[in-house]
């Protein structure tokens, strides 16, 4: 069996920017939650892909709380890194803020809790490197995740 080697989490540390359009907003002028759901996915699976090294498909998503609007014309920042690994599957974190570049403004949105799965050349779940645990906070983040990993498995 081959051991992977671990890798530290800011080797995977993904942030995204996205301006807030017309076309990504609903008739009150905010952006529709399932457009920032999609920037949630997006940067989460660039987070997964850069840590495993293989492309990577979404497994769960933990509850999502919108907690305030963006609106058109302002930006919506996006900041995903991995809470914890397991043998082919990832647990993400992506913190996702509001900004308004004029004000300078800056407010929470939506934390979101992802789960990706590396996918091999055949489509088979494929091993990832584990994380690099050099805390006991990183230690204690993944124990508490391998408690939510088998909450979510239950529900198969
Ligand atoms: C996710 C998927 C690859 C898992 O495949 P599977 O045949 O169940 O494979 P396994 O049972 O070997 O599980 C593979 C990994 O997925 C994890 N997994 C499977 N279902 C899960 C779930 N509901 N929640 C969290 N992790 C899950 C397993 O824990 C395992 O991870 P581990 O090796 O780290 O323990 C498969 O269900 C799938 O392709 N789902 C569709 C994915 C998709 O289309 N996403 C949206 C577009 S990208």
């Amino acid at each position: 069996m081959i051991t992977l080697a671990p890798r530290h989490r800011s080797a995977s540390l993904t942030r995204m920017v996205e301006y807030v359009l017309p076309q990504h907003a609903n008739i009150g002028s905010t952006v529709f939650g399932g457009q920032i759901m999609a920037w949630v996915d997006l940067c989460a699976a660039i987070c997964a892909q850069r840590h495993s090294g293989h492309p990577c498909v979404t497994a769960f998503v933990d509850d999502l709380l919108f907690k305030r609007p963006v609106r058109v014309g302002q930006v919506v920042r996006l900041r995903a890194q991995i809470v914890a690994t397991f043998r082919t599957s990832m647990e993400i974190d992506v913190d996702v803020s509001g900004e308004d570049t004029v004000t300078g403004e800056v407010w929470p949105t939506v934390e979101a809790r992802v789960v990706f799965v590396a996918m091999d050349e055949a489509r088979k779940p494929a091993p990832v490197p584990p994380l690099l645990l050099e805390s006991d906070a990183d230690r204690a983040a993944q124990g508490a995740a391998e408690e939510r990993r088998k909450a979510r498995l239950a529900k198969r």
